[in-house]
This record gives structure tokens, C-alpha cells and sequence, in this order.
């Protein structure tokens, strides 16, 4: 593609990105100051579904990674595995984990006053799943450039994180210890 052709998607991918704020910021305004306490079960249901859809993702794609680290640089799996790991970011993984968030943080703010230690933990270890979330959406971007540089025992370790934290997440919100 030429320079032109280049700033040219570039402005087109980055104007699709404001409108998608755009959209979400109106969104989540009108959820927050218009969704009555009596909305909690449908929010708890779209909160729980996108959690289910951002975690499937968040642990496909490293497992994905292990098979890419071995795949041959320039080869047909090499070409393929960019393609499903483009997409299940930007299909799945980003859009979950905004609704989860949107979603969370209504729940925690209209029905709890974001009160109690369980809710805090809770919100902490979510904040670290989504830095690798960050972390996952990079290394996207390095294998679709063929500049990963990390072997595939790194990404069969790092699969297991998002499994560890979902696990205590999911024990701090159901049992709330404390
Ligand atoms: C993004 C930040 C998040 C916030 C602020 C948040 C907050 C909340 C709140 C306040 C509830 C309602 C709890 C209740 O009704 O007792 C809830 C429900 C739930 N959340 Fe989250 N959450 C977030 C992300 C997540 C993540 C990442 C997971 C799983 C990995 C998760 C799993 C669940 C589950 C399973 C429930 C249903 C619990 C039940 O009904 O007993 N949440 N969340």
C-alpha cells in the first residue's frame, strides 16, 4: 500500500474509534442516569453474559499464541493464526470487556454505593485482568508483525493468569467474604 493509502486507513480506523467512544460515552451516560434500581437483574444478566464472552476470549487467544510461537514465520498457519487473533480481539474481547465494565460498574455504584471490601478487592483484580488484556492486545499486534519474540512455554504461563484471577473474582463476588 502506498503512504497515501496508509494515512488514509489510518484516519479511517481512527475516526471509527471516536465514533465508537462517542457512541459508548452517550450510552453509558443515559444507563447511569436513567436505568431505574429495578433494572439490577437485567444488568446482573448482560454483566454476567459479557463476562463470559471476555473471558472465553481472554483465554483462547494466549492459547492461540502458544501454537502461533511455534508456527513458521511467513507460513500459511503463521497468516492464519493473525487473522483469528485479530478477531477475536476485536470481535469479542474488546467489546466484552467494555460491556463488563459498563455493566460492573453500574451494578457496583446503583445497588452498592461501591461499598464493601469484597467489591474493592474485586474491582483491583479486575483492573489487573484488564492490563493483561493490554498486555494480550500488544503481543496481537507484535505476532501480526512477526516481531514475537516470546516462546511458547511464556504464553502457556501466561495463560494461566487470567485463570487464576477469574477464579478469585468470581469467589469474591458470589461468597463476599469480607
Ligand atoms: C469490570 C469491573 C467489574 C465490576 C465493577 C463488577 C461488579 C459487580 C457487581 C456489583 C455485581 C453484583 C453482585 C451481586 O448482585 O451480588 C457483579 C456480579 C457478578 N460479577 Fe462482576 N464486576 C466486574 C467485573 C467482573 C469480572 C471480570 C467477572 C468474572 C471474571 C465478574 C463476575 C461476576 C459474576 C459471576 C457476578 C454474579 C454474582 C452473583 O449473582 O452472585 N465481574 N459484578
Amino acid at each position: 500500500m502506498t503512504d497515501t493509502g496508509n494515512t488514509n486507513s489510518t484516519s479511517q480506523a481512527m475516526m471509527r474509534m471516536v465514533a465508537g467512544i462517542a457512541v459508548l460515552v452517550v450510552l453509558t451516560a443515559l444507563l447511569f442516569f436513567l436505568a431505574p434500581v429495578s433494572f439490577y437483574p437485567w444488568a446482573k444478566a448482560i454483566h454476567i453474559l459479557a463476562v463470559i464472552s471476555w473471558m472465553a476470549g481472554m483465554l483462547y487467544l494466549p492459547r492461540l499464541f502458544v501454537y502461533h510461537a511455534e508456527a513458521e514465520k511467513g507460513s500459511v498457519q503463521s497468516e492464519t493464526f493473525k487473522v483469528m487473533e485479530r478477531r477475536l480481539l476485536r470481535g469479542i474481547i474488546n467489546p466484552a470487556m467494555i460491556l463488563t465494565w459498563v455493566f460492573g460498574l453500574w451494578l457496583a455504584w446503583k445497588i452498592f454505593a461501591f461499598q464493601g471490601g469484597w467489591l474493592h478487592a474485586k474491582i483491583g483484580l479486575v483492573v489487573i485482568l484488564s492490563g493483561v488484556h493490554g498486555y494480550l492486545a500488544a503481543a496481537v499486534r507484535k505476532f501480526a508483525e512477526d516481531r514475537n519474540e516470546r516462546s511458547a512455554r511464556h504464553w502457556r504461563i501466561v495463560n494461566e493468569i487470567p485463570t487464576l484471577l477469574m477464579i478469585a473474582i468470581v469467589i469474591l463476588v458470589v461468597v463476599k467474604p469480607f
